[in-house]
């Protein structure tokens, strides 16, 4: 049985006082719901504030992004060593990662080695763009993104990944259900083929992209989609809660 998992990505939001207000929201509103991982991910100046606000809670800290490398001259960048310290989950492989600042399949592969191998889950995002959604190879595309994402990992025991189309992610246009239903059953086929249909049946698939507390039970019920990664509504302490109640309520 896999434990759903919602995570809150807060992006570039919120000064320190108010991440950790958020943070307190969040482990209030979530503080009797038992069956589901909650995950903040706030940016990384507030992750010092974030984790002493969430000491004793049942909510876990991820970082937004880490660095392929292990130390050394790399200005701006925060090692996986250095986020382990704060951090269980880290996000790699956003869309904003990839259409921002060059990253691609491999980046994110490397990334994804790079936190395992200090012992940091690694959220590995994915997602097709409106343009080849249209193009109607949705599927075999996202295959080959988790394909190439997940290049060199012996193991993805310890590895979640969030299925994101760009055109749902921010613009309030989610995807239906039947569509994450679809593309998270064709992820777990793509870890399948990869590892094993142990491997597949284990790992845990997020759905993101303009979720909020409306639409989350929709999602929810979807027997392949195991959680979500949430943007604006995660910025929103009750509306996060109510999501991470919908994912609970359907365990
Ligand atoms: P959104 O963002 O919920 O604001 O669409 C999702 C994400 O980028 O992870």
């Amino acid at each position: 049985m896999r434990t759903p998992v919602v995570a809150g990505n807060w992006k570039m939001n919120n000064t320190l006082a108010e991440a950790s207000a958020l943070a307190r929201g969040v482990a209030k509103g979530v503080s009797d719901i038992k069956g589901v991982t909650t995950v903040v991910c706030p940016p990384s100046v507030s992750l010092v504030p974030v984790s002493m606000a969430l000491n004793g809670t049942n909510v876990f800290i991820g970082g937004q992004d880490v660095s392929s490398n292990a130390q050394g001259a790399y200005t701006g960048e925060l090692s996986a060593d250095m986020l382990f310290g704060l951090c269980t989950y880290v996000i790699v492989g956003h869309s904003e990662r990839r259409s921002m600042h060059g990253e691609d399949d491999g980046t994110t592969a490397a990334k994804a080695r790079a936190s395992l191998a200090v012992g940091l889950r690694p959220i590995i995002c994915v997602g097709e763009s409106l343009e080849v959604r249209d193009s109607g190879d949705a599927a075999a595309f996202v295959a080959s993104q988790v394909e190439g994402s997940l290049a060199g990992l012996s193991d993805v025991s310890q590895v979640e990944i969030a299925y994101e189309p760009v055109w749902a992610i921010g613009t309030g246009r989610a995807a239906s259900p039947e569509i994450a239903q679809e593309m998270s059953s064709a992820i777990r086929g793509a870890v399948a083929s990869l590892y094993s249909s142990e491997a597949a049946e284990g790992i845990a698939i997020l759905y993101g992209g303009s979720v909020n507390a409306d639409n989350a039970a929709s999602y929810a019920a979807s027997p392949d989609v195991d959680g979500a990664l949430v943007g604006g509504a995660s910025l929103d302490g009750e509306a996060f809660s109510r999501i991470v109640e919908a994912f609970a309520a359907s365990d």
